[in-house]
């Protein structure tokens, strides 16, 4: 673990604490791996680990994706993430998530004093911030009633269209999806909002969703959109443009092959099934707009609420998404590097300016 951390590629963090308070059976890992460009902001996840070591490993990989999400965001924060380790349901339901343990939680994210931001992540809630904000001011994600900012899908959604528009633009010459034909697989709380863009902007759009009330929620509202079985029918439903918005590795070796989209861009984290996908994809000369560029939108939000939420000004951060995409796929372009590569340059370019700063 510390030969990862001093001396390997995936190291070079800044700190990384190990927090424990037997009393509530909280153990935790907050990792901050860049403060460059301000205060490490990322969520925490709360999750069964099978090993310490594997939550460490986790909390180091994704507190390091953090500070790339956030430099491409263009946001004035650097990048952490916590794990706490257990089963995220509550004392009463089998797990340990109680009370007690998130406010000794809330103690140790105060105890930085504020070089590491909380924020939700896959099993903690707005409710669970709320409790983590009694003990810590740098704690964001919270609910309205607490002066949060709430539901973060809807410029996730946003964001997410922005990049399309970007990609629409280097392939087609315009920034506009007007009578392209884009597959949306999920249509959830992004996926849905993402649908609405689409439509408004003159897109034929094709959906699938496991969850047939999805489904039918979209086409009650949008009586054009059509609907396919599943993944598998849609990916090869002639489409320009495939939008993962549901589970990551949507992009593996079975799914590449056959994918009829000339441009693939969706909110799903981790789209990638593993890296060697990135180059499958430029081989088969379809565009991938980077997952963790273009659905920024949810930690431009929950940054903003860090001063106070205002959603036009958030509104307006995400709207440069669109900027973002297109520059990546520029210097994706010149430098003849996929566009994920692409975006980690131009991060670790920002990181190193701010460090020089
Ligand atoms: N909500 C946000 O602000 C946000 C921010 C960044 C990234 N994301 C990512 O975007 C994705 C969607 O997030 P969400 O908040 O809309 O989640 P959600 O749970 O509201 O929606 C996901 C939808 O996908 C559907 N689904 C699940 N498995 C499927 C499958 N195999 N085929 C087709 N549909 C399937 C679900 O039924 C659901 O309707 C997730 O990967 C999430 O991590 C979300």
């Amino acid at each position: 673990m510390l030969t990862t951390l001093f001396r390997s590629e995936q190291g070079g963090h800044e700190q990384v604490v190990i927090c424990q308070d037997r009393a509530s059976g909280l153990k935790a890992v907050i990792a901050v791996h860049s403060t460059a460009l301000g205060p490490a902001l990322g969520g925490t996840r709360f999750h069964p680990y099978a090993t310490e070591e594997e939550a460490v490993l986790d909390a180091l990989n994704l507190s390091r994706g953090m500070s790339y999400k956030n430099a491409l965001a263009g946001l004035p924060l650097g990048g952490g993430k916590a794990v706490i380790i257990g089963d995220p349901a509550a004392v009463t339901d089998g797990g340990i998530k109680s009370e007690e343990l998130l406010l000794a939680y809330g103690r140790f994210v105060e105890s930085l004093g504020g070089r590491y931001i909380t924020a939700c992540d896959v099993g903690t809630y707005v409710a669970d911030m709320d409790v983590v904000a009694r003990e810590s001011r740098h704690v964001t994600g919270r609910s309205p009633e607490n002066g949060g900012a709430g539901d973060s899908s809807v410029l996730t959604a946003f964001g997410v269209f922005q990049g399309m528009r970007a990609g629409a633009e280097h392939l087609w010459g315009a920034p506009t999806l007007r009578g392209r034909k884009v597959g949306v697989a999920g249509v959830g709380k992004v996926g849905h909002h993402l649908v609405d863009h689409l439509i408004e902007d003159g897109a034929e759009v094709v959906v699938t969703d496991v969850r047939v009330e999805s489904v039918d929620r979209i086409r009650a509202r949008h009586p054009q959109v059509t609907a396919v079985a599943d993944t598998s029918a849609l990916i090869r439903a002639d489409l320009d443009v495939y939008a993962p918005c549901a589970l990551g590795g949507a992009l593996d070796d079975e799914t590449v092959p056959v994918l009829s989209a000339k441009l693939v861009c969706g909110a799903a984290n981790n789209q990638l099934a593993h890296p060697g996908v990135e180059k499958d994809l430029a081989n088969r000369d379809i565009l991938y707009a980077p997952d963790y560029v273009v659905n920024a939108g949810g930690v431009i939000q929950v940054a903003d609420e860090l001063h106070g939420f205002d959603f036009d000004r958030a509104k307006a951060q995400a709207t440069k998404i669109f900027d973002t995409t297109a520059a990546i796929f520029a210097r994706a372009q010149s430098d003849g590097i996929p566009p994920a590569a692409a975006a980690d340059r131009i991060a670790e370019q920002r990181m190193a300016e701010a460090r020089r700063a």
